[in-house]
């Protein structure tokens, strides 16, 4: 069966041709016009029924929700609201959706909360707004390969399963093939993961960075895109505990060549975004504009959705060092009026989203890059200042989300290195592989991570990151 798609017919030139296309209907109108969608584009195909030729039983199973295949003519349109649509010659009911269970569930054109549909995630994607955010949601993900493919990078996948803990925080779920009911023990009680599947204790990964080290180590320059994990007790609109990662790393690269990086990285993306989703951000922008409605006029945006990736696009991202950073917002009306919820007094505490997001979207108004944090409240792998007491670190934070991407240049000396991990108690035998790179040709390096659905989320606009990705894992939560 040779179909096209409503985005091909939108799009092409097919006019007056017999034409054969399947989808979902999402409305049908007066026994005589059926809206019809197949996901290829947010819009609807109208498809032009002339009743007194059709058995009464087929047009008593259009229903919305139902999939069907129409056969016909795409003409000119008679009707305002749309260019062309199909003079319906001949329907297939392909599945029946029953009207009154439809009507309970997300099918409904009825306004339904975000809520509801995360318990309905195998359906939600039937949605303008869903499929707007997913089809994004691809296409960045598409601009990110065809970023680094250009850039001559090299696209490698980290271990998922993983011995080490990359970041040295002990947010790790564990991977055991263990009967959880009666696990070997040790003479002492403990568990035995001698004895476990790979003859020790291992877990999913919480990034691929260490691994990628290595890769660049003799691949020059490379990249991962893959799923992490973090076992963090987090319930906020930011954090997932399964998430998607996009980490370059590079030989020779110092902190300002991976900040420069970043900045390219995410204005390519979000152009890309911008050129090729025009559809689905304008959709997504006027369904801002309704959210707003309801809203209080003090938080209400500043910009339209376009016009804020645009700004990100066109201006130059403001850079400042934390000890810099710590001054503002000491000196701060929040923090002086006591209305941070974590007030900053004193140099070396670690910066909470409030200092963030006050940072970009009130006194700097601009995404902010931060660089040269305190060692204490970073991870191990950073390389040390001549201070002392500073990392090379830089976090890059965005209006509406804060830290979007963490990044560093790494600790090429060996003993400095070594120093490090065992005063932040990092396993220095699980690692040795990590600690071999120092020992054998040893450069300058760097890289960062970008969580990839808190940069869809800043694309889409979508207010809680379990609406732009698929099948949110959040803590007491992993349906499907
Ligand atoms: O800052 P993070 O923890 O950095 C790393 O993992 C480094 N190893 C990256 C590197 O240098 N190669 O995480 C990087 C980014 C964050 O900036 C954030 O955007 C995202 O990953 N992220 C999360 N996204 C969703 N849910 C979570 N629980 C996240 N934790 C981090
Ligand atoms: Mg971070």
């Amino acid at each position: 069966m040779y179909t096209t798609t409503v985005s091909d017919l939108l799009q092409t030139d097919l006019l007056n041709q017999k034409i054969t296309v399947c989808g979902w209907v999402r409305s049908f109108r007066s026994n005589r016009f059926i809206a019809l969608n197949d996901g290829s584009t947010i819009k609807t195909i109208q498809c032009v029924v002339d009743y007194e030729s059709f058995d009464e039983a087929v047009l008593n199973k259009i229903n919305i929700g139902a999939s069907i295949c129409v056969t016909g003519t795409l003409v000119e349109s008679q009707g305002q609201g749309q260019s062309v649509e199909i003079q319906v010659e001949g329907i297939e009911i392909l599945g029946e959706a029953n009207p009154d269970e439809v009507k309970l569930t997300i099918l409904s054109p009825k306004r339904h909360s975000l809520e509801t549909l995360r318990e309905q995630a195998h359906l939600r994607i039937r949605t303008n707004t869903f499929g707007a955010v997913m089809r994004v949601r691809s296409k960045l993900a598409f601009a990110i390969h065809k970023y680094f493919n250009e850039k001559g990078f090299f696209y490698m996948n980290s271990p998922i399963i993983t011995g080490s803990d990359a970041e040295g925080a002990g947010e790790m779920f564990t991977v055991s093939s263990f009967d959880s009911k009666n696990p070997p023990l040790t003479k002492d009680g403990a568990i035995d993961f001698s004895k476990d599947f790979f003859g020790k204790e291992t877990h999913l990964t919480v990034s691929g960075q260490l691994e990628a080290e290595t890769y660049a180590m003799g691949l020059g320059k490379v990249y991962t895109f893959g799923p992490t994990f973090r076992a963090e007790n987090s319930n906020t609109s930011r954090h997932l505990a399964e998430f998607w990662m996009v980490e370059p790393e590079v030989a020779f690269y110092d902190l300002d060549d991976t900040m420069d990086l970043a900045e390219d990285f995410i204005k390519y993306i979000l152009t890309y975004a911008l050129e090729q989703c025009d559809d689905d951000l304008e959709f997504l922008e006027n369904r801002l504009l309704q959210e707003d409605k309801n809203k209080p006029e003090a938080e209400h945006s500043t910009m339209k959705l376009r016009e804020k990736l645009q700004f990100v696009v066109n201006n130059k991202f403001v850079r400042i060092s934390y000890t810099e950073a710590i001054e503002i917002l000491k000196k701060s009306k929040p923090n002086q009026k006591k209305r941070f919820k974590y007030l900053i007094d004193d140099w070396g505490v670690d910066l909470q989203s409030e200092h963030e997001r006050y940072l970009v979207e009130k006194h700097f108004k601009s995404p902010v890059i931060l660089f040269d944090y305190p060692a204490k409240i970073k991870a191990f792998y950073m390389r040390l200042n001549d201070d002392g007491k500073t990392v090379r670190a830089m976090d890059v934070l965005f209006p509406g989300i804060g830290e979007i991407v963490g990044g560093s240049q790494r600790e090429e000396r060996y003993d400095v290195l070594l120093d490090k991990m065992r005063a932040m108690h990092v396993d220095e035998k699980e690692l040795y592989w990590y600690l071999d790179l120092r020992k054998f040709g040893t450069v300058v390096h760097s890289g960062f991570g970008l969580g990839f659905e808190r940069m869809v989320q800043f694309a889409t606009g979508m207010s809680n990151i379990r609406d732009v990705i698929p099948y949110p894992r959040t803590p007491g939560n992993a349906e499907y």
